[in-house]
């Protein structure tokens, strides 16, 4: 610990310097906000530890193609730091023990069973490693939750420490992530903003100048803020609200251009230019996926309805409603557009993954959009270039609509998109992977059943390019 007297010699602040990290979970968020602390900061060891040992396997990979999460630029940073100040392990314990600073990024799905079922955050993960830091810690803790919590879940894992009764002190502090899955290394790299959120008192500030000091050897400080905790957990979930609501926002109209002749991108582009709206997030599309925004805006609602403000928790349920909408409504197009059934007609997806750039697929749009199309008996052949196929399948159980042999009689993956597409009935886009622009369409073309149709459900393609060659072309809200 550092003391800086200042000139009056008034105030004596305490600079605690961080020489050791623990991560509790080494997924899409403390696999890559780990290794870009390890890459930056030199000086600090930064164990990353998992109770999944395959996970944790991977991570250790010699192959640095064969990383348990696919970013652009994470292999390179993990090649630089892994093994000199970057540790993945499952030994839980001793991260814990020899951290002065240990972060939560552990999982907070919607509860699947019980009181707020399929709405609230499951917090048992969260809660399981209060417990195990409360068991183990020897020595004073700054405490970091990660994950993305429901508003007032420092309390929660500040009763569960405060009872340990072995004399050791902890500062909890929030520090939501904002990287988006597909940018993430450019994200922490260059963050718009970071939020630190604690205690207002001086051991508070202390703990969070420690955790400023360590986003500072790579961020202006003028984008480090500090805040209470509990704004800090509430600015997450509503970043997170703020931009679903945009999609579908944007969505809702790609609907109305459809029954108007109106294009959804030449309006997008129109109210984008107004500097008062912006142009980020007005691309119509599918629907949107991912781990976060649905399950955040899920849990806000749920907040909102237990605090008895039922009129706010409608506003924001309607984001989800209108996203359902919009993958139901794809897919009930791409049915009524074959003549009315996709019963026993081959039909080629490309992409499976939530978005571009991630193996992410975690409520991918994809997976709703095959089971409709299976319920109506479609035979579906995937090709994503970097979900594994066992993923896909996994997705489909986990939806719970048919057993597993029929999800299997049903659907077949394949590593090459021209094998994917021969004999389709129908190519449907379903994530924006830059790959698929580039094909060569006239094979393609030529190898399909006709007529050839083409849905593009994140409008990347070529519309007149592809009609010229003698597709049947359908976009979103166009
Ligand atoms: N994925 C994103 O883009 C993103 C972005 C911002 C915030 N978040 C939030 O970050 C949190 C983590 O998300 P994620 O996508 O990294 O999840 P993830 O499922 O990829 O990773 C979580 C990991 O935690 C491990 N884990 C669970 N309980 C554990 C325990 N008791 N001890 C040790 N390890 C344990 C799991 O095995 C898993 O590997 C969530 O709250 C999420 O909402 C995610």
């Amino acid at each position: 610990m550092r003391m800086d007297i200042d000139i009056n010699n008034i105030i004596i602040k305490k600079m605690k310097k961080i020489t050791n990290i623990c991560c509790i979970g080494a997924g899409y968020v403390g696999g890559p906000t780990m290794a870009v602390i390890a890459q930056k900061c030199p000086e600090i060891e930064v164990n990353v530890v998992d109770i999944n040992q395959q996970r944790i396997n991977e991570w250790n990979n010699i192959d640095l193609d064969n990383l348990p999460i696919y970013e652009p630029g994470l292999k390179e940073v993990i090649a630089e730091s892994r093994n000199r100040n970057l540790f993945f392990s499952t030994n839980v314990a001793k991260g814990i023990g020899e951290a002065e600073m240990i972060f939560i990024s552990v999982n907070t799905p919607t509860k699947t069973y019980g009181k707020g079922k399929g709405m609230a955050a499951d917090l048992k993960y969260i809660e399981l490693c209060a417990r195990q830091i409360a068991m183990v810690a020897k020595t004073d803790k700054i405490v970091v939750e990660k994950s993305t919590l429901p508003v007032r879940t420092a309390e929660t894992i500040r009763e569960i420490l405060k009872n340990t009764g072995n004399g050791v002190n902890f500062q909890i502090l929030s520090n939501p992530e904002f990287l988006a899955e597909g940018t993430a290394i450019a994200d922490l790299y260059n963050a718009d903003r970071v939020l630190i959120g604690g205690e207002q008192t001086s051991e508070g500030k202390i703990a969070m100048d420690a955790l400023t000091e360590i986003y500072a050897h790579w961020l202006p400080r003028e984008r480090i803020l500090q805040t209470n905790v509990w704004s800090s957990e509430l600015s997450k979930l509503t970043a997170n609200a703020f931009l679903a609501q945009r999609i579908s926002s944007i969505n809702s109209l790609s609907a109305l251009c459809e029954k108007t002749e109106a294009n959804i991108e030449e309006v997008a582009r129109a109210i984008g230019s107004d500097s008062r709206i912006g142009s980020k997030f007005l691309k119509s599309s599918v629907g949107f996926g991912g781990s976060c925004f649905q399950k955040d805006i899920l849990n806000l609602v749920y907040i909102c309805r237990n605090l008895g403000l039922n009129e706010v928790a409608d506003y924001w349920e309607q984001v989800i409603i209108m996203n359902n909408y919009q993958k139901k409504r794809f897919a009930d197009k791409i049915i009524a557009t074959l003549f009315n059934t996709v019963s026993g007609k081959k039909i080629a997806f490309l992409g499976w993954a939530f978005k571009k750039d991630t193996n992410d697929t975690r409520e991918t749009a994809a997976m709703y959009v095959a089971d409709y199309l299976m319920d109506d008996l479609a035979n579906i052949m995937v090709y994503d270039p970097k979900v594994k196929p066992e993923q896909m399948f996994a997705d489909l159980n986990y939806l719970n609509t048919r057993n597993p042999e029929q999800n299997k009689a049903q659907l077949n993956t394949s590593t090459d998109p021209y094998d994917t597409s021969k004999d389709a009935h129908a190519i449907v886009i379903l994530t924006e992977w830059d790959e698929f622009i580039n094909y060569d369409w006239h094979k393609i073309f030529d190898s399909m059943m006709k007529p050839a149709f083409i849905f593009d459900g994140r409008n990347i393609m070529d519309r007149e390019k592809l009609e010229l060659i003698g597709f049947k072309y359908f976009g979103i809200g166009k």
